[in-house]
């Protein structure tokens, strides 16, 4: 029997996969001693860096529920031949819902609007009240084109829009644009969906927000730091893009205090794949990596497959 530390409460079942071993539960790995844990399991809130392993004597893997794994020292753990999974593809689906709800909501408005109406102000509907942007038949630009990326596409065809993409490779595909620069001044709508690296630290900054149209619209449900919060607080401020979808923050839980009061901005608490059926396939396929690497098993997405070898 092997123990298992684990940083977050998971929804019923989550755990099944765990059953031969000891979990033991702590609130974040800062407040765990790791020093007798075989196995992690943690979430995107845990800094998982070089201090925390170096105190892992026993550790053997790290589970991240979730896709993204910057709060990981990927390298640090390889060194210590610790294998690292994510949890990709279970949740494309509902983050791409998330995120095209963020492409409708920002471009119409809609959290003002509701504001509006439960504080009384509203007098009724009159023709020049809270114009937004269509999003059918618009431009949209997807910054990354992997998973999530394509499932957003997979949605805009039925609001007939026009999908442009960027990667760092080409893709092959229709609609690939291989400058960023071109992508930002050509979409109506630009949404984010790149891992968070060295290379994507505030890769919209106020000189590419600059280059989006004064009409235009940012939705990021990516990673808060892929974008340069005081530049895009700046132009909300000022008028030079039109509205916002945020469900991603550099500092979380702390939000930029310009992003809350900025005209345009719908913000939202980091919740792009929180769903019942998706929250419980990321905890199994996390618990289910734990179990198998224990168990002497390739686990199924390890994003460190060197160590393995
Ligand atoms: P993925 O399948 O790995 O796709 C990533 C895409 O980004 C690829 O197209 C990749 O193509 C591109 N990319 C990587 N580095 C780039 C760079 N420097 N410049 C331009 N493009 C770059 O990842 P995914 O599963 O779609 O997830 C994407 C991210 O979404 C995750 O890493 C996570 O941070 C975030 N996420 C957030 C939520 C939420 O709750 N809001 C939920 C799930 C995921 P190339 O390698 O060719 O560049
Ligand atoms: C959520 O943000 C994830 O990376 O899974």
């Amino acid at each position: 029997m092997a123990r298992v530390l684990l940083t977050c409460e998971l929804p019923p079942g989550g755990l099944d996969p765990l059953a031969e071993h000891e979990v033991v539960s702590r609130p974040s790995v800062l407040a765990a001693d790791i020093s007798d844990a075989d196995a992690l399991v943690c979430t995107l809130t845990d800094t998982v860096d070089a201090a925390v392993l170096a105190g892992a004597a026993r550790l053997k893997v790290v589970a991240n529920v979730a896709v993204g794994f910057d709060n990981i020292d990927v390298a640090a753990a390889s060194a210590r031949r610790i294998v690292v999974c994510n949890t990709p593809g279970v949740l494309d689906e509902t983050t791409a819902d998330l995120a095209f709800a963020l492409v409708l909501a920002a471009s119409r408005r809609t959290s003002e609007a509701e504001a509006e109406l439960r504080s009384g102000g509203w007098r009724g509907w009159r023709l020049g009240d809270r114009p937004g942007r269509d999003v059918h038949g618009a431009t949209l630009g997807l910054v990354g084109f992997g998973r999530i990326g394509q499932a957003v596409a997979r949605r805009a065809e039925g609001f007939a829009m026009r999908v442009l993409h960027h990667s760092r490779h080409p893709t092959g595909r229709p609609g690939y644009v291989a400058d960023l620069d071109e992508l930002m001044a050509a979409a109506d709508i630009v949404s984010l969906h790149v891992p968070l690296t060295s290379e994507t630290r505030h890769l919209v900054d106020a000189r590419r927000i600059g280059l989006m149209k004064p009409t235009a619209v940012l939705v990021n449900t990516a990673r808060g730091a892929v974008v340069d919060e005081e530049a895009l607080a700046e132009a909300l401020h000022a008028g030079r893009i039109f509205a916002a979808g945020i469900d991603v923050y550099e500092n979380e839980p702390s939000v930029h205090p310009r992003l809350l009061g900025a005209p345009g901005a719908v913000l939202l608490p980091h919740i792009g794949s929180a769903s019942v059926a998706t929250r419980l396939a990321m905890a199994r396929l996390a618990t289910q990596a734990v179990a198998d690497v224990l168990a002497g098993r390739h686990p199924e997405h390890p994003v460190n497959p060197e160590v393995l070898a």
